[in-house]
């Protein structure tokens, strides 16, 4: 079911896609579906940036180019799923452990597209779900303590190395109410490379998969 949704999802956003555009791509399952899509279709865009290797590494198996984030000036649409997002298009991402990347394109896009199915809707940003961080190696334990003061409870995602081999944390419990001010906090400590809170950039547009329909959010 979940799946079904996924590629409903997916199938609503790559109907929005402009060949003349230079488009973004994120990481995670539901971007997959996305991406079988514009290789099923042989979808040619302006440009292709992507966050994540594998999905890059599809796409260049089936014949496309991939253009590295250093070499365009900017992305014309990015497009990513999430871990949770609520009303005010505030997510969490970062579940695949590729959220500083994936902020990276989302920062250079003139517009930020998230696609999710209704299990990622929520009335709450934190209800369950933690923030990734992804951190120096050597910062670890300086950054769990930092996020214990804040309030939330750091789970070390053991045995996982990022693209960049920098290690994650999940914290789980910060406090969310106010993302911005929350967000600001996470930008000061040193040692975090990137979260997986997504408040000051969040996506313009959100497309959601519920079992009637697809919801749009602007
Ligand atoms: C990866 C992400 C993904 O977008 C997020 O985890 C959602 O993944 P999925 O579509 O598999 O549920 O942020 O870092």
């Amino acid at each position: 079911m979940a799946n079904d949704l996924k590629m409903k999802v997916a199938n609503a956003v790559f109907e929005t896609l402009n060949p003349n555009d230079i488009i973004g791509i994120g990481a995670g399952s539901t971007v997959k579906c996305l991406v079988d899509l514009m290789i099923e279709k042989q979808f040619s865009a302006k440009g292709l940036v992507v966050a994540c290797p594998d999905l890059s590494q599809q796409f260049m198996d089936a014949g496309f180019e991939v253009i590295p984030a250093n070499s365009v000036r900017h992305i014309d649409v990015y497009v990513d799923g999430a871990d949770q997002i609520i009303e005010s298009r505030c997510c969490l991402k970062g579940g695949g452990g590729r959220q500083t990347m994936e902020k990276l394109l989302a920062n250079m896009a003139k517009s930020f597209i998230v696609m999710v199915d209704e299990s990622k809707w929520s009335n709450r940003l934190g209800k369950n779900i933690p923030v990734s961080i992804e951190v120096l190696p050597e910062a670890r334990s300086f950054v769990a303590r930092q996020c214990v003061l804040l309030g939330g409870q750091p789970v070390y995602r053991q045995g996982y190395k990022t693209m960049h081999n920098n290690d994650i944390i999940d914290v789980y419990d910060l406090p969310l109410a106010e993302p911005l001010a929350l967000e600001d906090k996470l930008n000061g400590i040193i040692g975090i490379v990137g979260h997986g809170l997504f408040a000051y950039c969040r996506p313009n547009e959100v497309f959601i998969s519920m079992g009637n329909g697809i919801r749009r959010l602007n």
